[in-house]
């Protein structure tokens, strides 16, 4: 495949400065400088300076949960591309289901932050899902195609071909319950071939997918044996170095 697969941790609100460089030393001396798997760690915004010194000389990039899509200014608690860049952020996720739900965040606020994301030099992980309601009332591709348009709105084709998408259904978020591997693979596909519609196939078929809801070790396998999927956006299982190092280990084989 010619997709490099993504492993990304979300570590959302866990992990203190110290604890958050003790997991990325653990996590660093696991990936090797010629990886097959490009790894990626979030640490909250008081984490990400630490947690960036730590990977300084290993192959682990990193990533932020979050940006204000403004230079800078008076957005109190709100954090600039800039102040991600001096960092040494390379990825930001966007549009994450939790913000969605508890801070209000729009597809139009979340494209707003993806074209910022996009000038700033930062790869924006556009996160994308359906609720339970919303599945069983047969909504999903639906929902995930207004989430995918909406986000990418505007967004050129040379920058799309950067960007990551990570389909996280939102009823298999920190529940324990996973998509089947064959229910997430028919949404990457869909997912897919919507980027193929907006974009052509060529750009579509660079675009890493990744899965996102109750990934851990033991279905791992299985989520990452299917075509459409690249990698995956990982909760619970990035917290431990062992769970989040084995995640790395099942890309490995799958490449
Ligand atoms: P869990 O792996 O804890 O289900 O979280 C997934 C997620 O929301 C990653 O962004």
């Amino acid at each position: 495949m010619s997709r490099k697969y993504l492993i990304a941790g979300n570590w959302k609100m866990n992990k203190t400065p110290a604890d958050g460089a003790d997991l990325a030393k653990e996590i660093a001396s696991f990936v090797s400088k010629d990886e097959s798997v490009e790894v990626v760690v979030c640490p909250t915004a008081v984490a990400l300076d630490r947690v960036s010194q730590v990977i300084e000389d290993s192959a682990v990039k990193l990533g932020a949960q979050n940006l204000y899509p403004k230079a800078s200014g008076a957005y109190t608690g709100e954090i600039s591309a800039e102040m991600l860049r001096a960092v040494f952020a390379k990825y930001v996720i966007l549009g994450h289901s939790e913000r969605r739900e508890y801070f209000a965040e729009t597809d139009a606020f979340v494209n707003e932050k993806v074209k910022f994301a996009l000038e700033s030099n930062l790869i924006p992980i556009l996160c994308i899902g359906e609720t339970l309601e919303q599945r069983e009332a047969d909504e999903t591709l639906e929902v995930n195609k207004t989430q995918l348009l909406g986000g990418m709105e505007g967004v050129s084709a040379e920058d799309a071909a950067k960007v990551v998408i990570a389909y996280e259904p939102v009823w298999a978020i920190g529940t324990g319950k996973t998509a089947t591997p064959e229910m997430a693979q028919e949404v990457h596909a869909a997912i897919r071939s919507v980027l193929a519609e907006k974009y052509g196939s060529s750009v579509a078929e660079k675009i890493r997918i990744l899965y996102g809801g109750s990934m851990k070790p033991a279905n791992a396998d299985d989520l990452l044996a299917q075509k459409d999927i690249d990698g995956g956006l990982i909760g619970g299982a990035a917290l431990e170095a062992k769970s989040f190092c084995d995640l790395i280990e099942s890309a490995r084989k799958a490449d």
